[in-house]
């Protein structure tokens, strides 16, 4: 069975109970059964990771991804400044999508700019965590292009 990867960085661990206004109620465990079982209604295995340390994430991302369709990251404050996750999905020439849960442009300035952006087939931002759902579904539907 294919793989999807998933991958929420710092901080992500603690969504439900971390600001639940801006990222909502759902726990990650939650977040990733749901996900699992959308994945594997479409055929595919989800693997998911989290990690608050960007070693983690590019190990991850080296290690896993040449047998991925897609990946599917969330990478949280890394997004805005990773040039070291950036180069890694760069290198590794698997389809990605971003996603935020929150709208990132209607926050902070710091979060505006996303250096993972320009190596990711597209973004999405401000779904909540539907987000992750329409990432997943883009991938599927793409899976043979
Ligand atoms: C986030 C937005 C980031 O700016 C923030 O640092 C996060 C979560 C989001 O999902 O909306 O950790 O990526």
């Amino acid at each position: 069975m294919s793989k999807i990867l998933l991958i929420n960085g710092p901080n992500l661990n603690s969504l439900g109970q971390r600001e639940p206004v801006i990222y909502g109620r759902l726990t990650l465990p939650e977040l990733e059964k749901g996900l699992s079982q959308a994945a594997a209604t479409a055929g595919y295995e989800l693997l998911a990771f989290q990690s608050n340390h960007e070693g983690q994430i590019i190990d991850f991302v080296h290690k896993e991804a040449v047998s991925a369709l897609g990946l599917i990251i969330n990478a949280g404050a890394f997004s805005h400044y990773s040039y070291a996750i950036r180069d890694a999905i760069a290198a590794v020439n698997v389809r990605t999508i971003e996603v935020h849960i929150s709208n990132v442009y209607a926050r902070e300035e710091f979060r505006h700019r996303s250096v993972l952006a320009p190596v990711c087939v597209g973004q999405i931002s401000g779904l909540g965590t539907d987000g992750y759902y329409a990432a997943l579904k883009w991938l599927v539907d793409h899976a043979r292009e």
